[in-house]
């Protein structure tokens, strides 16, 4: 079975607010993009990738890709205005006969070996999808815009979903084109009556929003 990552790194990253897409932001020593790129190249899993760059990007991105060795990466294109759009523009790269698609955020730099085996475990047992993610450990309340609690939800059942998601190739293509959006690939395949099941995230899937966040991940190098 051949299988193929899309590495999503074409966000602007306006919660960081630098000068550079999240993609190029510091981590450690290198851009952030090349921690993603480097592991997803060298896991085992993977026979392919499909850079998603920011539009303007495409060229230190790929000279990234050169600079790391990241021999699997057979196409580098520029995002769109929405992470779905960049799915898009991504998995149009995608050969015609891939069988299994892994969709991964670049702002989740510690993507593992482990979680790439779990996430494509279940799709030989019949699943449309398969995410990783985290039981909800904090308790949770709606709260009304005037900040008064309305009420306390139960969390039972309740989890934070992270990427790598993975996916049948044509099962997502056919959800892409039924579906107008989602806010992560899952979804589009649940709208469409896929089936998708959770295993288990990893705390240090951590997806860099903040600063904050990138000094953590940095930490976990
Ligand atoms: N992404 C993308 N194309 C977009 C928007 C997001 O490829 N148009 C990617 C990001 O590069 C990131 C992942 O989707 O790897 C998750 O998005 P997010 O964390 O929201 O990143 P940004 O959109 O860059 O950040 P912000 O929302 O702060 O601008
Ligand atoms: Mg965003």
């Amino acid at each position: 079975m051949s299988v193929w990552a899309i590495l999503v790194a074409a966000g602007r990253g306006e919660r960081l607010g630098l000068d550079r897409p999240k993609a190029f932001a510091r981590l450690g020593d290198e851009p952030l993009l090349a921690e993603p790129l480097r592991r997803l190249d060298r896991s085992p899993w993977i026979d392919g990738i499909v850079l998603v760059a920011p539009p303007g990007w495409e060229e230190p991105a790929i000279l990234l890709a050169e600079e790391e060795g990241c021999g699997k990466v057979h196409a580098c294109v520029a995002g769109g205005e929405t992470r779905s759009d960049s799915v898009r523009a991504g998995l149009a790269e995608v050969p015609a006969d891939a069988l299994v698609v892994l969709v991964h955020d670049a702002a989740r730099p510690l993507v593992s070996d482990e979680v790439v085996e779990r996430v494509l475990a279940p799709l030989s047992e019949g699943w449309d999808g398969v995410v990783p993610g985290l039981p909800v450990g904090d308790t949770l309340k709606r709260v009304g815009s005037d900040g008064a609690v309305q009420e306390t939800v139960s969390r039972d059942g309740l989890w934070t979903i992270q990427t790598p998601q993975a996916f049948l190739v044509d099962t997502l293509r056919r959800a892409q084109a039924g579906v107008a959006d989602a806010t992560d690939c899952a979804g589009l395949v649940e709208a469409v009556g896929g089936r998708v099941k959770i295993v288990d995230g990893d705390p240090r899937l951590l997806k860099v929003t903040s600063e904050t966040d990138l000094e953590t991940v940095a930490g976990w190098l």
